[in-house]
């Protein structure tokens, strides 16, 4: 069976436009897609009809911001940054806001297990009470050549790890999305899609000092655009290893295969560390553009988080860390 594998990001070098002209193309692309492709459009009636029970830990934010973590650009505006997503969940385009309304974010449960003394489920709510959340400010590049700058806040992968407990066996977390095609339209839709989506990390790098597991944005919960109620932030990689709406960790000793790598393993990998210098196989990644601005900037190696982590890679020489 041929496989589409094209996605929005896929074009070639000669069409890629600033953002303000990319924008305009893409209101005229999502009113051409609407008329043909209405299993995508969000289904507004139903989103509207959906209502999640008021967030219990909304009192937590904002939550005190960690200095460490400074920016070298001004944040990105909210309301750019909350309507211009990647949630395939909820469609291929950027608008996908009033889409994502449908995700019912309460009840929420995690699952940790694999190679751990002891599986367990627990309640979004009371993981969050669990552990001190904070802000951090990071950087964001995806692999599109877009980037923003985001007030996140959540808490140290490592506290994760710590409270699961894994065995000295596991190499890695394989991270899941939940998998409900009645509230994802995307996960009907794009059938050809291995759902749900996955991606996953090695130990060194979920228990690096900068990997946040996400549960608020500018100073309140995390909207469901951004992939509430509990999301990644691994800020010197491509955005598309920031799984969103996490439902299950898993700790294994196997190199977990992302969806993405799933479906074209020539272009996406496990690693994807952020490098200027090795481009893609359709496109170059020396500049990225400032969404919401004309700004285009130089992007820098590993998203200017070199000190780090450059040391996790070292040996490590002859994988693909680049894709
Ligand atoms: N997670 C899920 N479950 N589904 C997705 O489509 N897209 C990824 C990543 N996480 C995606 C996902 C990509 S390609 C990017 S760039 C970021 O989410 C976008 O995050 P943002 O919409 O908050 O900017």
């Amino acid at each position: 069976m041929p496989v589409i594998r094209r996605r929005g990001w896929e074009l070639p070098e000669h069409l890629a436009t600033p953002e303000h002209l990319f924008l305009d193309r893409r209101a005229f692309v999502t009113a051409a897609a609407g008329i043909a492709a209405g299993s995508l459009v969000p289904d507004l009636a139903l989103a509207q009809r959906v209502t999640d029970a008021p967030d219990p830990t909304a009192n937590l934010y904002p939550a005190k911001r960690n200095e460490k973590f400074a920016l070298d650009r001004p944040v990105t505006d909210e309301k750019i940054n909350g309507n211009y997503n990647n949630f395939y969940e909820y469609g291929t385009s950027k608008n996908i806001a009033s889409a994502a309304q449908a995700l019912k974010t309460r009840p929420w449960t995690i699952k940790i297990d694999g190679m751990v003394e002891k599986p367990m489920e627990l309640g979004i709510d009371d993981l969050v009470r669990k552990i001190p959340i904070e802000e951090r400010l990071y950087r964001h590049r995806c692999v599109e050549r877009w980037s923003m700058a985001i007030p996140w806040s959540g808490f140290p992968f490592a506290k994760l790890v710590e409270l699961a407990k894994p065995l000295s066996s596991a190499k890695y977390v394989r991270m899941e999305t939940f998998l409900d095609k009645s509230m994802a339209p995307g996960q009907r839709s794009l059938s050809y899609y291995p759902w749900p989506y996955v991606e996953g990390l090695s130990m060194a790098e979920a228990t690096n000092e900068l990997a946040f597991l996400v549960t608020g944005a500018y100073g309140k919960p995390i909207a469901k655009a951004h992939g509430a109620p509990l999301r990644l932030a691994v800020p010197w990689k491509y955005g598309f290893k920031s799984i969103k709406s996490i439902v299950k960790f898993s700790f294994t000793d196997k190199q977990p295969k992302g969806l993405w790598e799933e479906l074209q393993a020539s272009e996406y990998g496990f690693w994807a560390n952020v490098n200027p210098q090795v481009p893609h196989p359709r496109w170059s990644q020396a500049i990225e553009e400032l969404i919401g601005t004309n700004e285009r900037r130089p992007t820098l190696l590993f998203n200017g988080y070199g000190d780090y982590v450059a040391d996790m890679y070292k040996g490590l020489e002859k994988e693909r860390l680049w894709a």
